[in-house]
């Protein structure tokens, strides 16, 4: 009796599965130990990419493919653990792009905010709402969202940088929106610098009120931050986990440099060997000078300039210079997006 009503139950339970499958619906008790996980469990997974891998791809992908087909050369860095997505994370996207001496990255604009970061040539310009700025390796160019922006080179040489996008984010909030200019570059209405002089200085203009979410100063020297990093690691030691850790400001607001985005520039010592930690919050570190280790839950990373190494949110980390030289990174993250929504949290483990 009692087989014959766990038979019946049974095939109750398979015809109450199958209707819930064709209204749409489905049973939470299922899947709530792999939903609501006692800590994050990214799916984006720690990965380094190496410049002297990377390098010579980038330049045949120069070869190869014209400006006028790709509308921007870039090389997508794909996390292994996102074979669906074109992503570093789940929130972030990075690329290297390289720039060959005449030609012009057409303008256009778009709702994901992006970032810049030199890494080898001089002399391309990025140009955003009608002011240019050379680039330089190492300086730091933000394009926020929906400015138009083009970028071109009028060097000698060709131009490299690391791109960071929120596109995975904007994707996921179904907020994308992209336009082209009418014509391959904008018209220039301001001088070289304009940004700089304006909001870059320690004053501002007195005449203007705007408080945007973002940065209005489209380019951070490195020249300048590299020589303030070095007067501050002087006397100081700075973060027990990230060294002499400087963010990129909004100068308006004191806040981070981009709504979705956070970019630091990071010494770190001769010899020095940081404390381990971890927080929400995914981070790209790109490799600057010198030479170090990123160990990522337990498994190290060795670093050189403009190798890049992606620390999904929540892994343990530890930064190491294995160098002679001070060891310098430059990194980014989704933190705004974590502290807009009061998720950030962040761990070090007792040693
Ligand atoms: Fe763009
Ligand atoms: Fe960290």
């Amino acid at each position: 009796m009692a087989e014959h009503a766990s038979a019946e139950s049974s095939a109750q339970r398979r015809i109450f599965y199958e209707s819930l499958v064709q209204q749409q619906l489905g049973p939470l008790w299922e899947i709530y130990a792999n939903t609501l996980t006692s800590t994050p469990t990214p799916r984006d997974v720690a990965y380094r990419w190496q410049w002297k891998d990377l390098r010579p791809l980038l330049y045949e992908a120069a070869r190869l493919v014209g400006p006028e087909e790709a509308e921007r050369r870039v090389l997508m860095l794909l996390n292994p653990g996102l074979p669906a997505l074109s992503a570093i994370t789940q929130t972030l996207y990075a690329g290297m792009q390289i720039i060959l001496p005449g030609e012009v990255a057409r303008s256009h604009r778009h709702s994901p905010n992006a970032l810049r970061f030199v890494v080898e040539g001089t002399g391309a310009f990025t140009a955003v709402n009608g002011e240019r700025t050379i680039m330089h390796p190492g300086d730091f160019v933000t394009t926020p969202t929906w400015v138009w922006h083009d970028h071109g080179n009028e060097a000698d040489s060709p131009v490299v940088w690391l791109d960071g996008l929120d596109m995975p984010f904007v994707t996921a909030v179904s907020a994308m929106f992209y336009q082209k200019y009418s014509e391959p570059q904008q018209p220039l209405t301001r001088p070289v610098g304009d940004s700089l002089a304006r909001y870059g200085r320690g004053f501002r203009p007195a005449f203007e009120s705007k408080e945007p979410s973002y940065s209005p100063i489209i380019s951070y020297p490195y020249a300048a931050a590299r020589s303030a990093l070095e007067t501050i690691a002087d006397t100081e030691t700075g973060s027990p986990y990230d060294g002499v850790l400087m963010q990129y400001l909004n100068p308006l607001t004191g806040g981070s440099v981009l709504p979705t985005m956070d970019a630091f520039l990071q010494w770190i010592s001769p010899g020095r060997v940081l404390k381990a930690h971890r927080h929400t919050g995914a981070t790209i570190y790109l490799g600057v000078q010198g030479h170090g280790v990123i160990e990522i839950d337990g498994q190290p990373y060795p670093w050189e300039p403009h190798d890049v190494i992606v620390v999904p949110s929540w892994s343990l980390h530890r930064h190491q210079n294995t160098g002679q030289e001070p060891a310098i990174l430059f990194s980014f993250s989704d933190l705004p997006i974590i502290k807009a929504f009061s998720l950030y949290r962040e761990e070090s483990i007792s040693e």
